[in-house]
């Protein structure tokens, strides 16, 4: 990559929060005792929750009530898949967690459908794993699926079907076979930094549209592109790991558009008929967009770096796939010698938009490089907000920052996850509560056409290099128990009332109890 873009990137992408906090002192919107807080206090772009207005709010008639998950995260014996092999070197998961003692969901197919009817969920989002289906290249190249994995994905999608439960399959959920990720020659392309993957995800996903796509309408080719990148070739999060580079970053990022490209292209070819929902395949990403804040909101270079941020992360990416618009060098601008506007290569390559929402980051100029969890901009700056177990800032009013920003993309939108790990059930519901508030702030203040939200996620689960620790689910895993019980939590009561009334009023918000602190897990940043 020419020394710009790194530097652009440097202070952009990749430069976050690293400002020292003042030490160890709380931000606070509101104990200042002064009438108007201090605009310029580090942070103070970051204020407190307050809850947009109305008394009640609606969602659109067929707005579909969700629940999501990951195959590499529910499953049990991916033995082909890179995560597996990560997971097997000490240090990469925290205390030592393995994938295979997560929720067995294929020996629990019944418990996690019932679950879902539990929860009034109308809508399931789970992956299709490349490495069951096809452990080795040699039976990809020869095209032998292991037919035990194509069984059980038909018996859940036969279970969801008879449940009255819309299936929405991901073909590529962090996991990579490890056929394609080797994460014992890190030095050699791996992943999505291969040139053969655009024609092997193509192909991969050609088969799927072909297998399923009677049963399956929504596809997702791939979840949350830009955290895999930063988290597999920046941060070290994620296989195959070191070197951590940022030109092997966005090698690998730009092939990777060519494999989302090839597999949108692919499913509209093999999937053409109609499961149910109107229309054949519907394709996109799951995108993960979030809220991107200046440190110091009086601060030149905290603006520029939370405004490059912004576009990098949030829009660069959509604006390829929706408008054909591809800034090669990401600088912003489309004069680059390789940019492109309305590329029609690129143009339309997502029928909607897939949102994960996870909430707010702040960013410095200060040039620190500062990767947490795989993202690039986690704070380590102290504020007031309510935590999650994961440390993270909880920050329902940028739902709507979010989905504003994807308004002018003119398609339709599902929120294809949002959810809070909560190990003692405490803040969950208040969590989903006034998340989906906003949701539907959204849709009936400002006219934005939202279609389903997917809460992440159905059961408890492997949340990758956190292990077990954090609880996202609206059903608790045992762990302890070879039954591995599903156990409601008082947020999947609250979820199914809002599915069945199809609203969510004020009051009920208001009865919630308020944030308590969290569980934090080993390694929360
Ligand atoms: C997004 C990822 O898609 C999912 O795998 C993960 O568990 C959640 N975020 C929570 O971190």
């Amino acid at each position: 990559m020419r020394g710009g873009v790194l530097a652009l990137i440097l202070t952009a992408l990749t430069a976050c929060s690293s400002k020292d906090a003042p030490s160890g002192a709380p931000l606070d919107a509101g104990d200042a005792g002064a009438d108007a807080p201090d605009p310029c206090k580090p942070g103070a772009s970051i204020t407190p929750y307050v809850r947009s207005g109305g008394a009640e709010t609606t969602f659109p008639a067929g707005f579909r009530f969700g629940a999501a998950s990951a195959g590499m995260q529910i499953e049990k014996g991916l033995v082909h898949a890179d995560w597996y092999q990560w997971a097997n070197v000490a240090g990469k998961v925290a205390r030592g967690d393995k994938p295979d003692d997560g929720p067995d969901a294929f020996a629990h197919l019944e418990d996690d459908v019932a679950a879902l009817v539990a929860a009034g969920a109308k809508a399931y989002r789970f992956s299709i794993e490349w490495s069951r289906i096809y452990p080795t290249r040699e039976s990809f190249d020869k095209n032998e699926p292991d037919a035990a994995g194509l069984a059980a994905y038909h018996k859940l999608l036969k279970a969801l079907r008879d449940a009255g439960i819309h299936p929405m399959v991901t073909i590529h959920h962090f996991a990579t076979p490890d056929w394609l990720d080797d994460i014992t020659k890190p030095k050699e392309p791996q992943g999505f930094e291969r040139d053969e993957m655009a024609p092997l995800f193509g192909e991969w996903a050609k088969r799927m549209g072909k297998e399923f796509g009677a049963e399956v309408d929504d596809w997702i080719t791939i979840n949350e592109p830009l955290v895999l990148m930063v988290g597999a070739y920046l941060a070290g999060a994620h296989p195959p790991g070191p070197p951590l580079d940022i030109d092997r970053m966005f090698n690998a990022a730009k092939k990777l558009v060519k494999a989302h490209v090839a597999g949108y292209r692919a499913l509209h070819e093999s999937d053409t008929v109609d499961a149910g929902s109107g229309h054949a395949a519907w394709v996109s990403i799951a995108k993960h967009n979030r809220v991107f804040k200046p440190y110091d909101a009086c601060e030149e270079t905290d603006l520029t770096a939370a405004k490059k941020t912004d576009y990098l992360w949030n829009e660069w990416l959509y604006n390829a796939l929706v408008f054909g618009d591809w800034d090669d060098d990401a600088d912003g601008k489309y004069d680059g010698p390789n940019d492109k506007k309305a590329d029609p290569a690129l143009k339309g390559t997502v029928d909607f938009l897939g949102l994960n929402y996870y909430g707010v980051s702040t960013v410095s100029g200060a040039l620190k490089l500062k990767y947490i969890g795989g993202l690039p901009a986690y704070d380590a700056l102290p504020t007031d907000l309510p935590k999650t177990d994961m440390n993270w800032d909880i920050y329902p009013q940028g739902f709507r920052d979010v989905l504003r920003q994807l308004k002018k993309y003119s398609l339709p939108i599902y929120i294809t996850e949002n959810g809070v790990g909560d190990a003692k059930d405490a803040n969950k519901s208040r969590y989903l509560a006034e998340h989906l508030w906003e949701i539907g702030r959204a849709i009936a203040d400002d006219g934005i056409d939202v279609r389903g939200y997917y809460y992440w996620s159905l059961t408890d689960n492997f949340e990758w290099d956190r292990g077990f620790c954090p609880r996202f689910g609206l059903f608790r895993i045992d762990y302890a128990s070879p039954a591995r019980t599903r156990t409601p939590t008082k947020a999947s009561a609250l979820f199914k009332q809002i599915a069945d009334s199809n609203k969510l009023t004020a009051a009920t918000i208001d009865a919630l109890p308020a944030y308590s602190s969290p569980t934090l897990c080993p390694g929360a940043r």
